[in-house]
């Protein structure tokens, strides 16, 4: 007989974090895109306005204070007012473009959506002149959604102001962590006092839906400091909390450190969390909303112990 002294000890399983890209940033992935195939778009395109389908209208502001160690989306951190300005100009006459054209002339918006890099990097002009050259492109006077990502550190009141008042409806905060500490050793422009005034300015403007972005596996992340995030973002009482598992792909910067001290593993936090009693796995977080439709990848599934 074999006594519980004597049964060898499990061998601790620990997922590493290896460098790669293993998110679908869109549909289909770029690489997918080959030159021989825009006939095929621009026939749509010829096509009438289909009945019943909604309109997504999505707009990528690539700028950003700073550029995160961890980031691997295409942001600039350079650029003055008058390159955002041609930027915002050459977006507007792609618009012109497309919505002149059958299968999109005189439509409305359904779900809007401004995405980054950082929306909230433009100033209250910049914006206003980008959303009222759209809206007499795509009105979006019915839109069910239009929704705006934000990094805390570039928000105050007037800025919040101008945000709500082109039409924004669902404000997303990156906040990522909450312990500064974190955010400045993972390269975050901003600080946990800007996340709380930033958050308190929204609510008191009436946003009809907050969400606030986290990272699971920050570098430097600990057990105690997930689990007091967590507290921390639910004690904000958001609307919602979309929580992103850490990716470490390889065009960021935290790759090339890696990549030049001859590393395969990212410095990030790894799941070796406590174990529930029974070892069920639970989601931690399934909250899919409409702005899905406008920009699918945004919405992900973390699979986590949780106590
Ligand atoms: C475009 S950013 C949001 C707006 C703004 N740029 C900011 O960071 O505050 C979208 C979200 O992507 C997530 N993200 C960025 N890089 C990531 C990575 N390497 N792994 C996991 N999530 C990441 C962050 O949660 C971030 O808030
Ligand atoms: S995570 Fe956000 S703020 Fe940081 S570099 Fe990427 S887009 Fe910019």
């Amino acid at each position: 007989m074999q006594t519980a002294l004597e049964t060898p000890a499990p061998e601790k399983k620990v997922e590493q974090t290896e460098a790669g890209n293993y998110f679908v940033s869109n549909y289909p992935p770029f690489s997918f895109w080959k030159p021989d195939q825009v006939p095929v778009v621009e026939e749509v395109l010829k096509q009438p306005a289909p009945a019943n389908i909604p309109l997504g209208v999505y707009f990528h502001i690539p700028f950003c204070r700073k550029r995160c160690h961890f980031c691997y989306f295409k942001v600039y951190t350079d650029k003055n007012a008058q390159e955002v300005k041609a930027y915002i100009d050459a977006g507007m006459r792609e618009m012109e473009r497309f919505t002149s054209q059958p299968y999109l002339k005189g439509r409305k918006a359904h779900f809007v959506y401004f995405g980054g890099g950082t929306p909230s990097y433009l100033s209250v002009p910049q914006l206003k002149d980008l959303t009222n050259r759209m809206k007499d492109m795509i009105p979006w006077d019915e839109a069910e959604e239009v929704a705006f990502e934000a990094e805390p550190g570039t928000l105050n009141e007037v800025k919040l102001t101008g945000i709500r008042d082109i039409g924004v409806t669902r404000l997303s905060l990156g906040v990522e962590n909450f312990d500064d500490h974190i955010l400045e050793t993972n390269g975050r422009a901003h600080r946990s006092g800007e996340i709380e005034k930033a958050y308190r300015f929204a609510r008191t403007l009436g946003f009809e839906h907050i969400n606030i972005d986290l990272i699971a596996g920050m570098m430097n992340e600990t057990w105690e400091n997930w689990k007091d995030t967590v507290r921390k973002a639910i004690a904000l009482q958001p609307d919602a909390v979309t929580i992103y598992q850490m990716e470490v792909p390889y065009n960021t910067t935290m790759y090339q450190q890696m990549k030049a001290e001859g590393k395969v593993t990212a410095p990030v936090a790894v799941a070796n969390f406590p174990r529930l009693p029974n070892h069920r796995r639970r989601p931690l977080r399934a909250r899919v909303h409409p702005q899905a439709q406008a920009r699918p990848q945004r919405v992900r599934l973390l699979h986590q112990q949780v106590r």
